[in-house]
């Protein structure tokens, strides 16, 4: 029996990268899981590549009536939600800056997205789990740059992390008495369309492998085992705690 099995699961950013080998991981345990992104063509693929286990979710995590509408229709179809993925995010490349140079716009599609498209999604999700009263598992993706090493440069998405970071140790204290853990995962530096102009450039590739001692980046299978641990409830006294899966790159 599967890990996860008979848990109803809905994963943000589900098109791409990491939330992608994620959702691939929860159906392979045994939950159905509803693939939310804003990449229409990418949820159809994903969707018809999982099959059965798997439903879309085409959404705008920064648009509240958007995200709304993706949890009625995941209670329309199941009726509860047992598991929460946040992953949709951007990092603008090339945009992104110390402050002095940050364009207030990125600043703000950052954040509305990496920020506020977390909140959305937890507080529509949260809702819905808390309305079967059987509890339940929220994950919400942080990263390095937020609050656990120098995020230089990243003005704009290191402090959307932090952010993110510091809201799941809130909900961790708010929703315990429902039940509902909540929890972290900060990745290190994962090649997927987030970073791919990262590694483009060799320079940025060996700067970037160098960083972690255990020599080598990450691939988004690489962080599919701790999304299913704290999914499920071999997690089960886990909560308001950030796990770091990222080669090393925190004890440098
Ligand atoms: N890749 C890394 O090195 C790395 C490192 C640390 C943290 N992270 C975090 O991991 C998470 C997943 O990143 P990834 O590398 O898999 O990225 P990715 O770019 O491969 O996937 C992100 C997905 O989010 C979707 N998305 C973007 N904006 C959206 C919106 N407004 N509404 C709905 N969907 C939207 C995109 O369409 C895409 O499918 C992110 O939270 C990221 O910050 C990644």
């Amino acid at each position: 029996m599967g890990r996860l099995e008979g848990k109803i699961a809905v994963v943000t950013g589900g098109g791409s990268g990491l939330a992608l080998e994620a959702a691939r991981a929860f159906a392979r345990d045994g939950a159905t899981v509803g693939l939310l992104d804003r990449n229409g063509e990418a949820v159809a693929a994903t969707a018809a590549e999982i099959g059965a286990a798997a439903f879309p979710l085409v959404c705008d995590v920064s648009d509240e009536a958007s995200v709304e509408a993706a949890f009625d229709e995941t209670r329309r179809r199941h009726g509860r939600l047992d598991v929460l993925y946040t992953c949709a995010a951007v990092q603008l490349i090339g945009e992104d800056a110390p402050v002095h140079l940050v364009d207030l716009d990125v600043w703000e599609r950052t954040h509305q997205i990496n920020l506020r498209g977390v909140f959305l999604t937890c507080k529509h999700g949260v809702r819905l789990m808390m309305e079967s009263g059987d509890g339940g598992s929220i994950v919400n993706c942080g990263s390095p740059t937020g609050l656990t090493m120098s995020g230089a440069g990243w003005s704009a998405y290191g402090s959307s992390k932090a952010g993110v970071m510091g809201l799941t140790r809130i909900m961790a204290a708010d929703y315990a008495p429902h039940g509902i853990r909540v929890n972290g995962i900060v990745p290190g530096s994962i090649v997927t369309g987030l970073t791919q102009k990262l590694y483009d450039d060799p320079e940025i590739r060996a700067q970037l492998t160098a960083q972690h001692p255990i020599g080598r980046v990450g691939a988004p299978r690489d962080m599919a085992g701790i999304a299913v641990f704290l999914a499920s409830d071999e997690s089960a006294f886990a909560t308001g705690a950030h796990f770091f899966v990222d080669g090393g790159i925190s004890v440098r």
